[in-house]
């Protein structure tokens, strides 16, 4: 009897098996155990033990959790760094994840098997360094992150022509507007572009959130150039949006993208891809910076023969040479600005200012604020402050202004005097010969 039990019980325990190796391992030599147990029996003809009542009440036992066991067989195991790469035609799939295993099932509810890739730098994902999470080490990988999306697209002066791939010089030559459409933070990396686009390559532009763009009915001036931003390149919105575009008679579409091989890089006709590195944590930081250098080719590119000379081209290219060590210096000051921010700690709103260019900028940070610190934020372009939100501003409210020392500068400043005058608390980030200074109320 004592022997028989032992033999139902390893059966039992062992046989709803999962594909772990651990467990797989542990299976084997259980199951040799209870083979092994059984000849035992058998020898001692205490095999009849195994047809009283409750022995078979254990096997029925068995059974159902060798069938779930089964199930559990179905699945795959998925190592940490491992990715599944869906097909279009695959959409639909849902994954089904366990510990250390998954299973796919296709739309028609049948397990089916899909091709895994490997991420390949699988060091740098599953080390934080030194940093205290990844969107840290994240915002400081920047400078190289800027490197790697120049690298091969310019030369010491000028943008390669096939920086966007051979097919782009004759869509480029053609191209007469146009029309981008992202989400979220590369929404705002658009937005900025636009400012470029008509400035600088004299090209119409318009930017539009994926999720209002894919439910419109949308007129697609002639020549128009489609582009999609997006970091992860899965965005369904923005997917969405492409599918939609494609019907809709643009010239072509173009991405610009972080991730290979993504679903809106396998169906654009041109991908530009950052190279800005897997981004881990949920907030964009380098992924936006690498947009913006991104879209600075593309305004380049756009512009030749149009608004864009080349003395400008050339300006323009040894400005993005020298962006990765400005962005290097630049975090160089995050002890000061951890420091100059703490009265910030216990505010429950605040306010980003802005003007030209640095709206979105504006936008952008009161985005981050939001998402990483819960705290309300909005972002307004400064001029337009004195039309309704002036109205919020008291000593409770931080309001955070960018101030280059640009054309706009000094109607910025007069835009922060009527927050100061509302006794805001104003914290400036501003160009040292900006004219700005420390003073009660003002940080800088
Ligand atoms: C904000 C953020 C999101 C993404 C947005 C679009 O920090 O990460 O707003 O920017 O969800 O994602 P992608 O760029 O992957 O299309």
């Amino acid at each position: 009897m004592f022997v028989s039990t032992i033999v139902v019980g390893c059966i039992t325990f062992t046989g709803p098996c999962k594909v772990h190796p651990v467990e797989y391992s542990r299976t084997v030599v259980f199951y040799l155990l209870a083979i092994l147990l059984l000849c035992i029996c058998a020898l001692r003809k205490e095999l009849n033990m195994f047809i009283s009542l409750p022995m078979i009440l254990f096997y029925v036992l068995y059974v159902c959790l060798i069938v779930k066991g089964q199930l559990d067989c179905g699945a795959a195991e998925l190592g940490e760094t491992d990715y599944l790469r869906l097909n279009k035609d695959e959409e639909g799939d849902l994954v089904e994840l366990r510990d250390a295993s998954y299973r796919l099932i296709d739309v028609l509810g049948e397990t089916v098997e899909r091709e895994i890739a490997t991420i390949s730098s699988a060091d740098e994902i599953a080390d934080k360094g030194n940093y205290e999470h990844y969107m840290l080490k994240e915002i400081f990988e920047q400078p190289e992150a800027l490197k790697a999306t120049l690298q091969g697209r310019v030369s010491e002066k000028y943008v390669l022509p096939e920086a966007f791939g051979i097919k782009a010089p004759a869509i480029f030559s053609k191209t007469e507007s146009v029309h981008i459409v992202a989400c979220g933070t590369s929404y705002h990396a658009g937005l900025i572009a636009k400012y470029w686009l008509e400035e600088w390559a004299g090209v119409l532009c318009q930017v539009e959130v994926a999720s209002e763009y894919r439910y419109r009915a949308c007129v697609v001036p002639k020549n128009t150039l489609f582009v999609t931003i997006s970091q992860s390149g899965e965005t369904a919105d923005t997917l969405a949006a492409l599918q939609t575009a494609k019907k809709s008679g643009y010239l072509a579409s173009l991405v610009i993208c972080n991730v290979a091989n993504s679903s809106l890089a396998r169906a654009s006709d041109l991908v530009l891809m950052t190279h800005a590195g897997p981004e881990i944590g949920v907030a964009s930081t380098k992924a936006f910076t690498t947009q913006l250098a991104a879209l600075q080719l593309l305004c380049i590119s756009l512009g030749r023969g149009r608004g864009l000379d080349r003395k400008k081209e050339q300006q323009l290219v040894e400005a993005l040479h020298q962006l990765p060590e400005l962005c290097r210096k630049t975090l160089e000051l995050s002890g000061a600005i951890e420091k100059i921010f703490q009265p910030f700690v216990d505010k429950k709103h605040a306010l980003f200012l802005g003007r030209g260019v640095q709206f979105p900028v504006a936008l952008e940070g009161a985005l981050k604020l939001k998402e990483i610190s819960y705290v309300h934020a909005e972002a307004y372009p400064a001029g337009e402050l004195k039309h309704g939100p002036l109205a919020l501003i008291d000593n409770k409210m931080p309001v955070i202004a960018v101030a280059p020392n640009n054309a706009l500068l000094e109607k910025l400043k007069s835009n922060l005097q009527e927050v100061k005058a509302r006794g805001g608390q104003l914290f400036v980030f501003a160009d040292h010969d900006a004219g700005f200074e420390n003073e009660p109320g003002v940080t800088v």
